[in-house]
């Protein structure tokens, strides 16, 4: 299984954006883009502008996602932009299979994230129709928080529906205190696809950092 490293720029120097880009860009796989709305979390990040031309700049795929209280509405907006991936969150939806249909038509890889309170079984009716699912492992809203262990469980269980359903080729996201001390854990339960916003940009050699995790997260498979 690949593992992929997505770093968060939430906490990247936003006043020279393109070039914090830029330093993660060769040893990332993806660009981690936290949209939020002020209304699904209580904080504001990128505009539907700056996210324009994050996507469009970007010398790596895009993964966004999106805490945002309308993803029936703005999804889709985000598959046009060029993100290589769209998440919106199950909580925020009310019609989640549409919102697949109409990210998947525009191109994108497909992604549903749920907040810790939120149980597997709410999912599990969708995950034959998405690309990746995202468990959350903080509350949305701030970088810098602590990794919640007891989501594993959330992440075993995932991994035991890919596992069921190999044809589906599900890639299973952790976002929220991912480092060197956490990422082992999220590994051993499944996951695949690790977001990490502090511990990549507070470290004193971003790239490296990266490459760090993926050789923690990649030991972990060789076991
Ligand atoms: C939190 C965001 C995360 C955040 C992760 O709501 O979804 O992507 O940037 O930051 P760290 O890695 O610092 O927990
Ligand atoms: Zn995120």
């Amino acid at each position: 299984m690949a593992i992929r490293i997505a770093p968060s720029i939430l906490n990247a120097d936003h006043t020279k954006l393109q070039s914090e880009i830029a330093r993660i860009a060769p040893t990332s796989d993806l660009l981690h883009l936290d949209v939020m709305d002020n209304v699904f979390v209580p904080n504001q990040t990128f505009s539907f502008d700056d996210c324009r031309k994050i996507i469009a700049e970007s010398p790596i795929p895009v993964d966004s996602h999106l805490m945002i209280a309308n993803p029936d509405r703005d999804a889709v907006l985000f598959a046009e932009m060029g993100s290589r991936s769209v998440t919106f969150h199950l909580e925020a939806a009310s019609n989640p299979s549409e919102t697949i249909k109409n990210i998947a038509s525009n191109g994108s890889r497909v992604a549903i994230a749920i907040k810790p309170g939120t149980a597997f079984s709410a999912v599990e009716p969708y995950l034959g129709e998405i690309d990746m699912l995202l468990v959350m492992t903080v509350e949305p809203g701030f970088g810098g928080q602590s990794f919640m262990p007891e989501m594993m469980p959330k992440v075993e269980l995932a991994n035991e529906w890919r596992q069921a359903n190999p044809e589906r080729d599900l890639w299973i996201e952790v976002d929220g205190g991912i480092s060197l001390e956490t990422i082992e854990q999220a590994a051993q339960a499944g996951a695949d696809t690790f977001v990490a916003g502090s511990a990549v940009f507070k470290s004193a050699e971003p790239a490296e950092m990266i490459t760090r995790l993926r050789l923690a997260a990649t030991n972990v498979q060789r076991r």
